[in-house]
């Protein structure tokens, strides 16, 4: 275990387990239909590899570059779009894919943005879904695991950006941000 980590709460085993059930549940939902995924970058990096690698569908990948942290532990609530999509979603079924949901803010912005576009639907995926720290109500379609308020990396999760290449998520020590 790396050192600034006090314990693994999703061991890369139990990772794998469960994104391997969404990834099924997905196939299911999507059968016959195309989808583009949209992995929300940086965090959803990892986690979108995996999981689109358990999904039996015809899919197009792409990707969105929002940031809405700096390097502090809290949200601040203004969302930079730092990349847009490749794709025209207009009429298709698109998956937004984030590794961890926390006050809601990144995924209100990318919901209204993506709406205005005329999607056929959209939904969301997530990993981790932070629900004590929801600042604004949505309906989230997958979520992997529901995660306390703890201050979690690991897995696509940063800290002033290091931490993501760790195969498991895991509490990081007080002494590395106070
Ligand atoms: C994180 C995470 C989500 C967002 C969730 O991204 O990946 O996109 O914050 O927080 P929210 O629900 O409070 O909006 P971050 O802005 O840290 O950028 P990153 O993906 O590059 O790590």
């Amino acid at each position: 275990m790396h050192k600034d980590i006090e314990s693994i709460v999703y061991s890369e085993q139990v990772l794998a387990d469960r994104i391997a059930e969404l990834g099924k549940q997905i196939s299911e939902d999507y059968k016959g239909k195309k989808l583009i995924v949209v992995g929300v970058m940086k965090g959803a990096n990892v986690f979108v590899a995996d999981l689109i690698r358990n999904m039996d569908l015809d899919i197009v990948l792409d990707f969105i570059v929002v940031s809405s942290y700096g390097a502090s532990t809290e949200s601040t609530g203004v969302i930079r779009l730092l990349k847009d999509l490749d794709e025209n979603i207009d009429s298709e079924h698109v998956l937004i894919v984030e590794d961890i949901i926390d006050s809601g803010l990144t995924l209100e912005y990318l919901v209204n943005n993506f709406e205005t576009r005329h999607p056929e639907s959209i939904r969301i995926c997530t990993l981790l879904n932070k629900v004590e720290r929801r600042k604004v109500d949505m309906k989230v379609d997958y979520i992997g695991f529901q995660v306390p308020d703890e201050f979690i990396v690991g897995y696509g999760i940063d800290y002033a950006e290091r931490y993501r290449n760790l195969p498991y998520v895991g509490i990081l020590k007080r002494s590395v941000y106070e």
